[in-house]
């Protein structure tokens, strides 16, 4: 495979574990061609499809993208309802998707805000593809790092108030291990399409060492050669994590 590069030790560098990308410039993709954002969503709806399916063939075990975020209610009602709309007939049509490549589906973020009709269908998706052994995908909504963090926060707080841990054993892990990526490895790489250069409030605890690739492209433009480049870009990347 193209993207497998020997390093020094003369051992292959491996395809990254965990991507992580920010589907970003649905909006701007539509504008350039005289459409409503909502045509922009749908044309991003349709690329994640695509580009899921792609990262599950070429062997990615983690996939995170981020779908909708904390801060995203802050746009106005019409778009807020047409991207709920969305999600719901997306999670319908993609969970025979999910089976087909054997993906397990995990939802990360505050599900409580959604409607019960979207709330049903995410408890679903996540139920029947829970014994999926393929890739992980995590859909990040209604997802924000710092809430993710502050969440986390509270369910040590209240195992400290219960007895179950004692100050000494508040860590890193334990901390890792109450965010909705518990068990899982951090993101090796995070590419965000559509030119803004900002992580917007994703995967911050997760993200500490992973690389970043920028495209200067919008997310329903970003295909499976921009994935393949974006890998590439990632292989001769020299990751030190403080070392040497
Ligand atoms: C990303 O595209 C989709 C969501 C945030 C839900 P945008 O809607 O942010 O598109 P731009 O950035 O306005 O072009
Ligand atoms: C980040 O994009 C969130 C998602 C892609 C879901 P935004 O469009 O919301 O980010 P900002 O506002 O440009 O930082
Ligand atoms: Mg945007």
């Amino acid at each position: 495979m193209f993207w497998m590069k020997k390093n020094t030790s003369g051992c292959h560098k491996a395809l990254p574990d965990h991507i992580g990308i920010i589907m970003d410039g649905n909006g701007r993709w539509a504008k350039k061609r005289g459409l409503p954002r909502s045509a922009g969503h749908k044309a991003g709806a349709i690329n994640f499809r695509k580009i899921a399916k792609y990262c599950s063939k070429i062997g990615i075990k983690y996939l995170t993208v981020y779908a909708f975020s904390t801060e995203n209610w802050n746009r106005p009602e019409e778009e807020i309802n047409y991207l709920m709309r969305l999600f719901e007939q997306y999670l319908k049509e993609a969970l025979s998707d999910f089976e087909e490549e054997n993906i397990k589906v995990l939802f990360l973020g505050d599900k409580m805000a959604f409607s019960a009709n979207l709330q049903k269908l995410i408890d679903e998706v996540e139920k029947s593809s829970q014994k999926n052994t393929g890739m992980v995908l995590n859909i990040a909504m209604n997802y924000g790092g710092r809430q993710e963090v502050t969440e986390a926060v509270k369910k040590i707080a209240v195992e400290l108030e219960n007895k179950k841990i004692k100050i000494e054993n508040i860590n890193e892990k334990l901390v890792s291990e109450h965010l909705y990526t518990a068990g899982q490895p951090d993101p090796d790489l995070i590419i965000r399409p559509s030119g803004e250069l900002r992580l917007s409030n994703f995967l911050l605890w997760q993200s500490a060492y992973s690389e970043l690739i920028f495209f200067n492209l919008l997310w329903p433009d970003f295909s499976e050669k921009d994935l393949d480049r974006a890998i590439d870009e990632y292989a001769s990347r020299n990751r030190r994590f403080g070392g040497i």
